[in-house]
């Protein structure tokens, strides 16, 4: 394994001083000459007192627990995994896998034969070590002062009780139920209960428009979908059932009917008697649920038995949906979660992500609570009623980890609490790095700058805080059993210093399985661009020391405040509209969210540009899809650039949207080069 090998030299080759390093200027000078003075190669150090009590100490540990997660995977995952509870041990091979979409199906296995419960394991397993009378959740509502928590006992109490409602109904492994829940205690506990009874859940983010609800429904055609009647975002109410009853009336006239909707009576938003409903198929949770007893037995399900499906924004095409098994993903957010966030029983944890994207899923619900954590949840918005609302709710939980996107801000408030921080969803430029560190962090805690996907389950190329110093805007180095390889265009590994696109060879435990229904396009999408390796779509540098440096999507692929959107969603809304003919969306960099979305949009023949015209399309963007997914800007185009054989050139767009005219390059291969200037000339307009 050639690559591994350069890699660990590169690692070794670092000569990092021993955990505790103090003054950074000084040991730069020791350590790596004056080589790495410059700006973007800064190392910040762990402070002496971090590193010392760390799980991970220094770069040594780190470099031997990974050599051997390399050499020998299945004795270092199944060391692992035996520390959690299997009703059956895997059988004699750990795991199984084929990459190779030249040598056949695409395959992925861990634990195969083994039999398990991650709802088990998540709470009876805690409750069984005494961890029953700790707070497992905390619940932050909208409004402040209006809160809420529950023990591992309580919230073992309250997910049998769901779970024996769901029996009850005829959900039996296997079924599909949809969840379209705001960030109540009932969304982690819906998510448990399907777990405990070997259900699969798909949660949908319950921002989703009821068309984007609707598509999911149809494809994974649920036994049952539980929501809530509304939610307060900052001062606005939203009215879910409204939503889901738009999004269940289309379904049914696509075919597939769901007879079943359990609703929440989220009384701080809406109360009952306001709430739209349809007799025979809508029950109120709470006239039901807490009727069931509260001990269930626990579905044992097969290590390879799925989990969840959470349906994810594509290059091209309907969302896919990313399916995740039992036994891997639970031994790969467990331990992410451990050694990322340097986890210890007195943490208070807080992760700001909504349990409808990945995050909310592999490190607000399962890796936490699977490590006997405390979790804050919170309902509402980072800035309601004000911008120091997260620091209000760091202080009041005294939370001490804290997971965030780049994107939110603030000053304020002691934040005396924090210990490790957390960041996700986007590269997090140096700059924001250093804010995030000293302003945030009080310059003492260390950051965990996380790169995955929905995707990969768990953290793939993470900083272990207290192992080795750390350089702003680097996501540093691959988690345990993770090769991250960058490969040039033809799919050739390149060692050393370089750039390229990042793609991982071999499996690793939390990795996703395939696509629902739809195994072709698990294998086209992601095998087949580099054949042997997993392509994650993104781009990546590496610099002389072996730190990885994120550079984002090569694909059509948006990141808007950490939510994945697809261009070509964006551009299939936008052409609904009956007066657009045709639509190109690129992503621009945007001040708060990252990358804003910008769309431009030719008209249909005869069709004045307006304001009104302009809101339309924004809106039908937002029914459509979401209001997170609205465009910031319509650019009007009177026609797109395109090649001699009609493709748009997105390049030309992506510099006219950022307005760097000076580097449009050859234009000279479109059909009409001079549609470049008349775009130009409209883009104030
Ligand atoms: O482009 C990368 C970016 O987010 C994408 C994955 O999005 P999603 O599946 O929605 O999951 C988001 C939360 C894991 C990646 O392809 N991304 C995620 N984390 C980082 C990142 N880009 C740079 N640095 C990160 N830490």
């Amino acid at each position: 394994n050639i690559h591994t090998k350069s890699y660990l030299r590169h690692v070794e080759s670092m000569k990092i001083l021993p955990s505790g390093a103090g003054q950074i200027s000084e040991l730069k000078a020791v350590i790596l000459g004056d080589s790495l003075a410059s700006e973007e190669n800064d190392l910040v150090f762990p402070s002496q007192p971090f590193s010392n009590q760390a799980l991970v100490s220094s770069p040594q540990k780190y470099l031997e627990m990974y050599k051997r997660s390399i050499e020998d995977p299945a004795g270092f995952w199944s060391d692992i995994a035996s520390e959690f509870y299997w009703e059956k041990k895997w059988g004699q091979q750990v795991n199984s896998e084929n990459l190779d979409v030249t040598k056949g199906k695409i395959s992925i296995e861990w634990f195969k034969g083994g039999i398990t419960n991650i709802c088990y394991n998540c709470l009876d397993a805690n409750i069984k070590a005494g961890n029953g009378d700790k707070v497992a959740l905390h619940w932050e509502g909208n409004e402040p002062g209006v809160d809420g928590s529950l023990t591992y006992r309580q919230l073992l109490e309250r997910v049998c009780q769901l779970a024996n409602f769901l029996k009850d109904k005829g959900v039996k492994k296997g079924d599909t139920v949809i969840i379209y829940l705001p960030m109540i205690m009932e969304l982690p506990i819906a998510m448990l209960a399907c777990a405990r009874i070997g259900a699969v859940h798909s949660v949908v983010f319950a921002g989703y428009s009821a068309e984007s609800l609707n598509q999911r429904v149809v494809d994974c055609k649920p036994k049952i979908v539980i929501t809530c009647n509304a939610v307060m975002r900052g001062k606005k109410i939203i009215d879910l059932k409204n939503i889901v009853d738009a999004a269940l009336l289309e379904s049914s006239q696509n075919g597939i009917s769901v007879d079943l909707c359990l609703t929440f009576e989220n009384e701080s938003a809406m109360k009952k008697e306001a709430t739209k409903w349809q007799k025979g198929r809508d029950i109120w949770w709470q006239d039901v649920v807490p009727k069931y007893p509260t001990t269930c037995d626990v579905e044992w399900v097969d290590a390879e038995d799925p989990l969840f499906l959470l349906y994810t924004s594509g290059s091209t095409g309907k969302p896919k949906g990313v399916l995740h098994t039992t036994g891997g993903y639970m031994i790969y957010t467990a331990t992410t979660f451990k050694y990322a966030f340097d986890y210890k029983d007195s943490d208070i944890y807080w992760c700001t992500a909504d349990c409808g994207w990945i995050t909310g899923h592999s490190y607000v619900t399962y890796g936490p609570l699977l490590n006997g954590a405390t979790v804050v949840l919170y309902e509402g918005v980072p800035n309601y009623p004000d911008s120091g609302r997260c620091w209000e709710i760091v202080d009041k939980y005294n939370v001490t980890i804290f997971y965030t996107a780049p994107t939110l801000y603030v000053t304020r408030h002691s934040r005396k609490s924090l210990r490790v921080l957390g960041s996700v969803g986007e590269p997090i430029n140096p700059s924001a790095w250093r804010w995030f560190y000293n302003v945030v962090g009080d310059s003492r805690c260390p950051i965990s700058d996380t790169w995955w996907q929905t995707e990969t389950g768990g953290f793939m190329i993470t900083p272990l805080p207290g192992a080795w110093p750390q350089k702003p805007g680097s996501a540093t180095f691959p988690f345990f059993g993770v090769q991250p390889v960058i490969v040039d265009e033809k799919g050739n590994e390149i060692d050393g210093e370089c750039s390229g696109y990042l793609c991982v060879k071999s499996s690793w435990p939390g990795a996703f399985r395939t696509l629902y229904g739809d195994h072709e396009r698990y294998e086209t999408t992601y095998f087949k661009a580099f054949a042997g390796y997993y392509f994650s779509g993104d781009g990546c540098s590496r610099d002389k020391d072996g730190y990885h440096w994120l550079t984002g999507r090569v694909d059509d692929v948006i990141n808007v405040s950490g939510h994945r959107i697809g261009t070509a969603e964006v551009e299939s809304a936008l052409v609904s509209h009956p007066q657009c003919a045709e639509a190109a969306v690129v992503g621009v960099e945007h001040e708060v969210k990252g990358q804003g979305i910008y769309a431009f949009v030719t008209l249909v023949e005869g069709v004045p540009y307006s304001e009104d015209l302009r809101k339309s399309l924004v809106l039908v963007v937002r029914n459509q899809i979401g209001a997170f997914a609205a465009p910031d800007k319509i650019h009007w185009a009177p026609s797109l650039p395109k090649t001699r054989s009609g493709k748009i050139m997105r390049r030309i767009l992506r510099k006219i949207a950022s307005r760097q005219l000076d580097e449009l390059g050859d234009i000279s291969t479109l059909a009409d080069p001079s549609v470049v200037d008349q775009l130009i000339s409209l883009a104030d307009s």
